[in-house]
């Protein structure tokens, strides 16, 4: 009999482990924080849901991000994901609380990851962060930084257009380096020296960021970090996919354009073979 259920658990868990990770973003910016999945956590199963049809979510209410955020969040645990990913800027900002409230599974948001990286790579307690309008209103970022460090000073800014500069592809040359300037450039009068890159499109940007700031400030992307601390989660509760079958990915958008494809290659870093149009 003990070793019927000892069996029977183990099932239990093979299934839960090989159950994929749910990902969604207002678009494809999210595929930023696949693309560091992808690098770290190779054996996952993904599904990724771009809420295409309703993006841009960094203009939005607080309200319509969140019941935009419960849709999505809903329809990929109808999926049998093991954990959520909330790889839009905006949308953690916003919505993380209501949906941990909402549902059971591990969520995990874009800001905190990144934020804590931030307070332990400044030296000078002074940071910078950049997203869309939501996201910098909503002062996520700085509260979990001052959560953390009390005494940080925190300079914000938005920059909403380098989300259409990197959809575009415009991510060097003139307009590009005007535009980060124009931006940014003040933030270099400040003793700052790391600089959070707080929303999912600017990983793109990054080379110019670095070139306008300059080869002294710390670029933090959320990205990278998130990827970091999914890794942490699944050890912690031991639902890492130990499976060595070939990893599915599946892609889902609310609404498929005909640039969909060569833009998303160029936030995912390779060619996405297969989407899926859903309603929500
Ligand atoms: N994904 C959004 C973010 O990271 C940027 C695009 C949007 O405004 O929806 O904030």
């Amino acid at each position: 009999m003990g070793s019927l259920t000892a069996k029977i658990n183990s099932m239990i868990d093979s299934i839960i482990n090989s159950s994929p990770i749910g990902i969604f973003d207002s678009g494809i910016g999210g595929l930023t924080v696949v693309r560091e999945i992808l690098k770290k956590l190779p054996r996952e199963n993904l599904i990724y849901l771009g809420d295409t049809a309703r993006v841009p979510y960094g203009t939005k209410s607080s309200k319509t991000v969140i019941t935009y955020s419960q849709s999505n969040a809903g329809f990929l645990i109808s999926k049998g994901i093991k954990l959520l990913v909330v790889a839009c800027n905006t949308a953690s900002a916003v919505a993380l609380p209501s949906l941990r409230w909402d549902f059971e599974i591990p969520i995990i948001g874009v800001i905190e990851p990144g934020a804590r990286k931030a307070v332990r790579a400044t030296k000078t307690g002074k940071v910078g962060v950049i997203g869309t309008p939501s996201t910098i209103k909503s002062n996520a970022y700085k509260k979990a930084m001052e959560s953390i460090a009390p005494e940080i000073k925190v300079y914000s800014k938005a920059c909403p257009l380098f989300v259409p500069l990197a959809e575009e592809g415009w991510t060097d040359g003139e307009i590009a380096e005007l535009t980060v300037k124009k931006y940014l450039g003040h933030f270099k009068e400040s003793a700052m020296d790391v600089l959070i890159l707080g929303c999912t499109h600017y990983p793109l940007l990054k080379p110019m960021i670095q070139k306008v700031m300059g080869e002294d400030i710390t670029l933090v992307d959320s990205a990278e970090e998130t990827a970091l601390e999914i890794k942490g989660v699944l050890e912690e509760n031991a639902i890492s996919n130990k499976n060595s079958s070939i990893p599915q990915r599946e892609f889902y958008l609310t609404d498929v354009s005909e640039t969909f494809i060569s833009i998303a290659g160029r936030f995912l870093g390779e060619e996405i073979q297969q989407v899926e149009q859903i309603d929500l």
